[in-house]
């Protein structure tokens, strides 16, 4: 696993892209698995900057997110699917049918889940894994548990994650407290995992990334057995190492 710390969130954003790009440049149909959040905007940003200026096409690429709250519609400004469309799809050239996202509305929600499953395999797994951690550890919504799940499931969301979550909601009433996750095993198959952390509330979580101890207590700790991994952090987050 690699650390790479950075003084500043634009700089992380800029590292972040800088390898999603190479990856984008090397196979023109590389699938991309993409998550949400306040981590990867910055690259987002970088990502559609390096589109429109030419030197980045999309057109080939295909994506598959991480999760999607349940209940909420794509048109819903705190679905999944609207954060992907309105921070990154809609500013690039990338075909809106290749890019996929568990869908949280589904009435057979475990059917759908076997779908998505089937979707990942059929795309013939991922490229590179952009993720975000959780203050808890978690990764996708794979939350702290007993056991973790290796197919795309249904999540009961932590009280840790509601609370950081909410900061995007009228209030943590509103946040859904259910969402349809890819499970740990297509992230561990990725053939490149690029996770993103800032701020001194991932500090916890990134110090078990260096810590002796594979735990489902803190799913990130998991990617201490992928082969290719890049952590890119601030000085904050990494304040703890
Ligand atoms: C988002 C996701 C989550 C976030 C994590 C960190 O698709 O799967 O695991 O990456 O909760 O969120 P931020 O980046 O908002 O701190």
């Amino acid at each position: 696993m690699k650390f790479k710390v950075f003084d500043s969130y634009d700089e992380i954003s800029a590292y972040s892209a800088e390898l999603l790009a190479e990856v984008v440049k090397s196979k023109e149909d590389a699938v991309l698995g993409l998550a949400t959040g306040s981590s990867p905007v910055g690259m987002y940003k970088e990502l559609i900057k390096l589109n429109k200026d030419g030197k980045l096409d999309f057109s080939k690429t295909k994506s598959i997110n991480l999760d999607e709250y349940i209940g909420l519609e794509g048109t819903h400004d705190q679905s999944y699917r609207y954060f992907m469309n309105t921070n990154l799809f809609d500013h690039i050239n990338i075909d809106k049918k290749n890019t996929f996202i568990p869908d949280g509305t589904v009435e057979d929600l475990l059917d759908g889940a076997k779908k998505y499953d089937e979707l990942i395999e059929s795309l013939g797994g991922i490229d590179v894994q952009v993720l975000g951690i959780g203050p808890n550890g978690h990764i996708g919504f794979n939350e702290p548990a007993d056991e973790l799940k290796m197919n795309t499931h249904v999540a009961e969301l932590t009280e840790e994650t509601i609370k950081a979550n909410a900061r995007f909601f009228a209030s943590e009433k509103d946040v859904p407290t259910e969402a349809v996750t890819m499970g740990v095993g297509p992230i561990m198959k990725a053939k490149k995992i690029i996770l993103i952390a800032s701020g001194a509330n991932k500090a916890w979580a990134i110090k078990s990334l260096v810590d002796d101890v594979i735990t489902t207590k803190i799913p990130a700790t998991l990617l201490k057995l992928h082969p290719d991994v890049t952590v890119v952090l601030d000085k904050e987050a990494a304040g703890m190492l």
